[in-house]
C-alpha cells in the first residue's frame, strides 16, 4: 500500500542532501507519496483575486501549455487573464526548481507538460463517471497516449480558507492490474492508427496506452471496487505539496478547492529502476511488449 514519504522542505529552491535525494526517488519509483506539509505556493499582489470558481468558466480548470505560454479554459477579462497566466507559469517555474533540486536524476529526461488551476470544489462537482477523479483511478488520458512515459504530478493546496485536499489512495499497480487482469482485452486490429487518423489521439495509442485506458475506466465503472479494494483517506492541508507518479499509484480526489498541478513527463529511461514502470509491470504480467 502506497506510503506517505514527509519531507522537511520549506522552500522550492532549498538544498536538498544526497540523502533525501536518495530516499525521495525511491520513494517515487516504488509507488509512494512525496509530502511536502510546509511548502507553500506563496500568492502576489491581486492574485487572491484569482481564487474564484468562476475563473474556469465551465471548464474543469485552466491550463498553461508550456511550448506556446497560451491558457485554455477560463473567463476572463484581459487584465485577470494576464495575472492568472503569471500565477500559472510561476508555479511552472517554481516546481521545476524543486525538481532540479530533489531529482537531480531526472534532470535530462524530464519534460515539463501543463501546468493546472483547479478553481473548482470537487465535492458534489457534476461530471461523468470516466471523467470523475472521486473514483479510485490510475491516470490514463484518451486523446494523450504516453507510449510508456511516466506521468510525475506536483500538486500544491493554495485554499485561502484553510480548507485542505481530500484524497484516497488505492491499491498498489500490481494489486490493481491482477485484480482486473482476466477481464482486459487487446486493442482491435488497426484501431491505433484509425484513431491517430480521425485526430482522436495525438500520437499512436499504443498497446500500453489501450491497457491503461482500461485498467483506468474499469477502475472508474466499478462501483464494488470502489468501496471495496483496499485504500486509505489522505489530506493535503492548505499552503501544503505533494508530489506522486500518477500513472503508477492509484488515487482519488475527494474534495478540496484551489489547486495548482504540474505535470511532468520522464521517459522511463531516465528511472533509477525501469522495471518498475506500469509499463513493465503490465508487460511481465501480460507476457508481451506492450510499447
Ligand atoms: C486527479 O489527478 O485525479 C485529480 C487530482 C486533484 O485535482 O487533486
Ligand atoms: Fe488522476
Amino acid at each position: 500500500m502506497t506510503e506517505l514519504i514527509t519531507l522537511p522542505v520549506t522552500t522550492w529552491d532549498q538544498r536538498i542532501t544526497t540523502a533525501q535525494q536518495d530516499l525521495a526517488i525511491d520513494a517515487l519509483e516504488r509507488g509512494d507519496f512525496l509530502s511536502f506539509p510546509r511548502l507553500p505556493f506563496l500568492l502576489q499582489a491581486g492574485e487572491s483575486e484569482l481564487l474564484t470558481p468562476s475563473i474556469a468558466g465551465k471548464a474543469k480548470n485552466v491550463s498553461l501549455d508550456p511550448t506556446t505560454g497560451s491558457l485554455r479554459g477560463g473567463n476572463l477579462n484581459e487584465a485577470d487573464h494576464k495575472r492568472l497566466q503569471s500565477m500559472i507559469h510561476r508555479f511552472a517555474e517554481t516546481s521545476r526548481a524543486l525538481l532540479r533540486n530533489l531529482l537531480p536524476h531526472y534532470e535530462t529526461g524530464l519534460k515539463q507538460a501543463r501546468t493546472s488551476f483547479r478553481a473548482t470544489e470537487i465535492a458534489g462537482r457534476q461530471i461523468s463517471w470516466r471523467k470523475d477523479d472521486k473514483r479510485l483511478h490510475v491516470d490514463s488520458f484518451p486523446s494523450s497516449p504516453t507510449q510508456g512515459t511516466r506521468i510525475l504530478r506536483v500538486l500544491t493546496n493554495v485554499n485561502p480558507h484553510g480548507q485542505s485536499r481530500q484524497w484516497r489512495l488505492g491499491d498498489s499497480f500490481e494489486g490493481v492490474a491482477s485484480h482486473y487482469q482476466s477481464s482486459l482485452s487487446g486493442p482491435v486490429w488497426g484501431s491505433a492508427s484509425i484513431l491517430r487518423l480521425l485526430g482522436v489521439t495525438k500520437r499512436r495509442r499504443t498497446a500500453y496506452d489501450h491497457y491503461m485506458l482500461q485498467l483506468h475506466d474499469r477502475m472508474k465503472a466499478d462501483l464494488d471496487y470502489q468501496s471495496r479494494s483496499p485504500q486509505r483517506a489522505c489530506e493535503f492541508q492548505a499552503g501544503s505539496t505533494w508530489m506522486v507518479f500518477t500513472d503508477l499509484v492509484s488515487h482519488a480526489a475527494m474534495s478540496g478547492q484551489y489547486a495548482l498541478e504540474q505535470t511532468y513527463h520522464l521517459p522511463i529511461k531516465s528511472m533509477l529502476d525501469p522495471s518498475r514502470a506500469p509499463l513493465r509491470i503490465l508487460e511481465r504480467l501480460l507476457g508481451r511488449t506492450l510499447a
